[in-house]
């Protein structure tokens, strides 16, 4: 059975040290996590296998990474300053701040009150201040999204790279938005990591790469070990403001389908509105005339005629904190055992295990055990098969849970027979079938290599 509440999830990341809550001995910040140990492991795997699948799978998407500040015209022009809103009401007893769309029957979620104020557009990007003068005027907005930093550095990516349509750029990283009510542990939070990907194509081919990103992005989830059937594709009836058409891959998650990742035809609303003269894009008649840019993010296609245009974008937009929810909640496994008791099991695809094997010494008080345990830790901490870790902190059987809760992929045991039996062998167990197999130590390295490739 997998998990069935948040709750179980969150117990485990806090238990396990994968995440903790931002600023814990002060209260804590709503809506901002600190990943542990096990946490930023888990994560950088979720992102190198994303990575790999969308950069070095692939020949025609490069990588880059922008700043987290940005110009504050770079959002006036992307829409988001004047459109990038929540709707949101106050409750007038409790004070509560709520978002309109989540109030059910016209009551306060909190206190039950139907005194509410009337919804109001409320600004979900974050204003730091710039320099050493704090009079308003020298702000940065904190990115919402990190879509921007691809499309202002189109033309640099095209010329250094020297690229031809169809092509992608491919940027993880930190956004901030002040969610009113961030909820359910890492799916809303106020700061989250996403993984998001540009592809510019030739107007009119758009909704053939929109079709192809959909199924490629689907079947990435299904490589992750996601059932197909706990996936499903959701269109937008409502449209951001940037975007023709869109798709939110859901997953079924305990309180039913949520989204995981969109995928956006933001034609050349974005790139039109960074060039230099270009007007057309009327958002909410708040007529922008786009004077401010200096460059014109076109394309000269040598291919049809030297006509210059402006490229349309395909979006496809992960959030990893999202991702990392949904992989933990999906392998998170309650399983009876056959002598009755019952053990939690993370089956995490190996590519995504935080730690690859554990090393346990059977006796921690004998010399000759833990020496060996530690020579073979030593051994393996350079195959490149990842995190190798000695686990000699309780018994075999406690060391056995504690890394199927972790989704440990295998466990090397040094017992009594390792040090008296020449060759020397340790007793390898897998995680999911729980079978044991005695392995001679030399040939361990090669073993394991296989195993993770
Ligand atoms: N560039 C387009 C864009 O940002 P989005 O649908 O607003 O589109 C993309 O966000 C993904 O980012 C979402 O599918 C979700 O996985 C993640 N995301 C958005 N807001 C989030 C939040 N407050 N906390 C965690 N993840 C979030």
């Amino acid at each position: 059975m997998s998990a069935t509440s948040m709750e179980q999830l969150v117990s485990l990341c806090k238990r396990r040290g994968f995440v903790f809550q931002d600023s814990e001995i002060y209260g804590g910040l709503k809506g901002t996590y600190d990943f542990g140990p096990l946490g930023i492991e888990l994560k950088k795997n979720i992102r190198d296998a994303w990575w790999r699948a969308m950069v070095y799978e692939r020949d025609d998407i490069e990588g880059l990474e922008c700043s987290h500040l940005s110009h504050h015209l770079v959002w006036k022009y992307s829409g988001h300053e004047s459109t990038f809103s929540d709707p949101l009401c106050d409750c007038k007893k409790c004070k509560a701040r709520i978002r309109a769309d989540h109030i059910q029957d016209g009551k306060c979620p909190e206190c039950g009150s139907t005194d509410l104020t009337e919804p109001r557009p409320f600004m979900l990007m974050m204003k730091t201040n710039i320099g050493p003068v704090d009079d308003g005027s020298s702000f940065a907005y904190l990115r919402p999204e990190t879509a921007q930093g691809s499309y202002l550095n189109f033309k640099n990516v095209l010329v250094s790279t020297a690229r031809k349509l169809p092509f992608g750029i491919c940027q993880h990283g930190k956004s901030f938005r002040n969610e009113i009510t961030p909820r359910n542990f890492l799916f809303r939070q106020r700061e989250f990591e996403q993984a998001e990907m540009q592809y510019f194509v030739k107007p009119g081919t758009d909704i053939e790469w929109w079709n192809k990103w959909k199924e490629i992005r689907r079947q990435w989830w299904i490589d992750q070990g996601i059932p197909e059937n706990k996936l499903r594709f959701k269109d937008h009836e409502q449209l951001a403001h940037y975007a023709k058409c869109a798709t939110d891959i859901e997953y079924e998650f305990p309180w039913g389908f949520d989204e995981v990742e969109g995928i956006h035809d933001r034609q050349d609303f974005d790139l039109g509105s960074h060039t230099k003269n270009q007007s057309k894009f009327d958002i909410q008649a708040n007529v922008m005339k786009n004077t401010d840019s200096t460059t014109e993010l076109s394309y000269l296609d040598v291919f049809d005629g030297n006509k210059t245009y402006i490229p349309y974008v395909v979006e496809t937009a992960m959030g990893l904190d999202r991702a990392f929810v949904v992989l933990m909640m999906d392998a998170f496994t309650q399983e009876q055992l056959p002598n009755g008791t019952e053990r939690i099991v993370l089956k995490l695809k190996k590519h995504l295990a935080p730690v690859k094997v554990a090393v346990i010494p059977l006796k921690r008080n004998n010399p000759e055990i833990m020496k060996m345990a530690h020579d073979i830790k030593d051994s393996l901490l350079k195959t490149g098969i990842g995190r190798v870790m000695l686990e000699d902190s309780g018994n075999v059987g406690k060391a056995y849970r504690r890394h199927d809760e972790i989704g440990t992929p295998l466990c090397i045991t040094v017992d009594f027979d390792s040090i008296e039996q020449s060759p020397a062998t340790v007793t390898l167990r897998n995680r999911d079938t729980m079978e044991q197999e005695r392995i001679e130590v030399a040939k361990l390295a090669d073993y394991l290599k296989d195993f993770f490739r």
